[in-house]
């Protein structure tokens, strides 16, 4: 007899293991293993919080009342205090020395909308040699180790979805030129589907309809793999959050560790004005006195449309999924039990095939479960001294979530080629582009040759011989 067997009857969910005792002694044990990891007070609560009781949309226009624009540290280049940038900037070039920074990308998500078969973080994306998100990133880390002479651990949270493939991936590439003791992987928390009884679904006789629990998982997979007792070990005590699909990220930023660090901040984010009303991303809100991200399917939409007296949009800091978190906050968060100080689960509507009561497979036409993740920016009303500053979408924002159209790989991979164009003509290359900057040829520069506009400049002139730049050309 199973343990976990009785503890489902217990809880009405009895149903989880209804083909047991058809399954193989493997296929049991399998079963009992998924079983374990899921907290049957917590799916009680999502139900009863979440699908039982529908909020609707009826809060949106009362929400709408108690909004403001949170207020972010513009960029010296639109008003803000060029000192001020410049101690941060000080700041935080003085804790990468000391070791205090470690890098951290999410990389747990399925990629649906990609489409794309393998990992995201292995999807090719430079424009000439076709690097992968994760060679990016991992030249970018190395190269700011490099200029700061102490290596930036990295930590990468996958998920059961990819957390093989992801590995194997570092390992055929031999960590990019990274330590591979210095690269750290674990898989985050997983949640169970419910349908709308609040029944544990079935994706198979013996196995548990589960899926990632959101990038809000990291929080506490950062705690339960022991990644937070690792940094604590070696006095990391900044953790430089980004997401795997934008390959223009500044994964080591020093002005953003600095002004986090100047404000004995517990969460920094970086704000991205909007390019227009109907750009989807979240938007950097104050509520009873609280800076929130609140999606833009949440927003009320007369607010989305306002214009302050210039003419901008009110509402427009754009939250782009920078973060820098102090170790402190995500122990706090990913330790809590009681769900008042832990981030908050959202309920998502799907589609999710199981087996019936008859045994067979059902597959739904229309969205028959439910399932429930965490968002990381819900970590923000919980820190002390939040900070929001500026970035330029330029520099920093260009994501690869679509096959095509917008957020593509075509879009991302014009942006790098923009990037580019802007550090060889800073440097006195006469290089043509079109009006918004996109040279005519295909040309790419390592971030191991220089990770930023200013040391491009520096290493570009320091070469005996530079080479011409035409189509193809790799600066390494
Ligand atoms: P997205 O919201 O873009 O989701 O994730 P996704 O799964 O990558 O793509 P779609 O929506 O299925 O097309 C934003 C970031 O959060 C990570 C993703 O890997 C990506 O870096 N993420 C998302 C996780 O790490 N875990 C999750 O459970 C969800």
């Amino acid at each position: 007899m199973s343990e976990q067997r009785d503890r489902f009857t217990e809880h009405g969910q009895g149903q989880v293991f209804q083909f047991y005792d058809d399954l193989t002694p493997e296929q049991k044990d399998l079963l009992d293993r998924q079983a374990a990891e899921i907290d049957l007070t917590e799916v009680t609560r999502l139900f009863e919080n979440l699908v039982q009781t529908t909020s609707g949309d009826s809060g949106n226009e009362s929400l709408a009342d108690q909004l403001s624009p949170a207020p972010f540290t513009p960029l010296p280049k639109n008003n803000g205090d060029p000192a001020l940038w410049q101690t941060a900037r000080e700041t935080g070039e003085a804790a990468l020395r000391a070791g205090r920074v470690a890098a951290f990308t999410v990389a747990g998500g399925q990629g649906t909308r990609l489409g794309f078969d393998g990992p995201k973080g292995t999807f090719p994306v430079t424009p000439v040699t076709g690097k992968s998100l994760f060679q990016v990133f991992a030249e970018k880390i190395l190269a700011a180790s490099r200029v700061f002479g102490k290596p930036i651990p990295w930590f990468i949270m996958t998920s059961v979805i990819n957390h093989g493939d992801t590995v194997s991936f570092f390992e055929q590439h031999e960590f990019f030129g990274l330590e591979a003791e210095r690269v750290h992987f674990f898989s985050q928390g997983l949640m169970p589907a419910i349908d709308d009884q609040g029944k544990i679904l079935l994706a198979g006789k013996g196995e548990i309809a589960l899926s990632p629990d959101g990038h809000g998982g990291s929080l506490r997979a950062l705690v339960r793999s022991e990644s937070i007792s690792k940094m604590n070990a070696v006095g990391i005590d900044t953790i430089s959050y980004f997401q795997v699909d934008n390959p223009l990220v500044r994964c080591i930023d020093p002005e953003f560790i600095g002004f986090h660090l100047l404000n004995d901040s517990e969460l920094s984010s970086k704000a991205l004005p909007k390019r227009d009303a109907a750009e989807k991303v979240g938007v950097f809100c104050e509520k009873d006195g609280q800076a929130v991200v609140i999606e833009y399917s949440d927003m009320p939409e007369r607010l989305t449309n306002e214009r302050d007296p210039n003419g901008d949009l009110r509402f427009r800091g754009g939250s782009i999924a920078i973060h820098i978190f102090s170790r402190e906050l995500v122990r706090r968060l990913g330790t809590n039990t009681d769900p008042a100080l832990a981030l908050p689960f959202h309920r998502a509507r799907k589609k999710v095939a199981h087996i019936g009561d008859d045994g067979n497979l059902v597959e739904p036409a229309d969205p028959n479960a439910n399932k429930f993740e965490m968002f990381v920016f819900d970590a923000l009303p919980f820190a002390e001294n939040p900070v929001i500053i500026e970035t330029a979408r330029e520099d920093d924002f260009s994501p690869v979530k679509n096959a095509e159209g917008s957020d593509s790989l075509q879009t991302s991979a014009d942006d790098q080629l923009r990037q580019f164009a802007r550090c060889v003509n800073a440097a006195g290359v006469d290089l043509d582009t079109d009006e918004t900057g996109l040279p005519g040829i295909q040309f790419e520069i390592s971030p191991l040759f220089a990770d930023t506009e200013e040391r491009f400049v520096t290493a570009w002139e320091s070469q005996e011989e530079t080479p011409e730049i035409t189509d193809g050309t790799v600066i390494e």
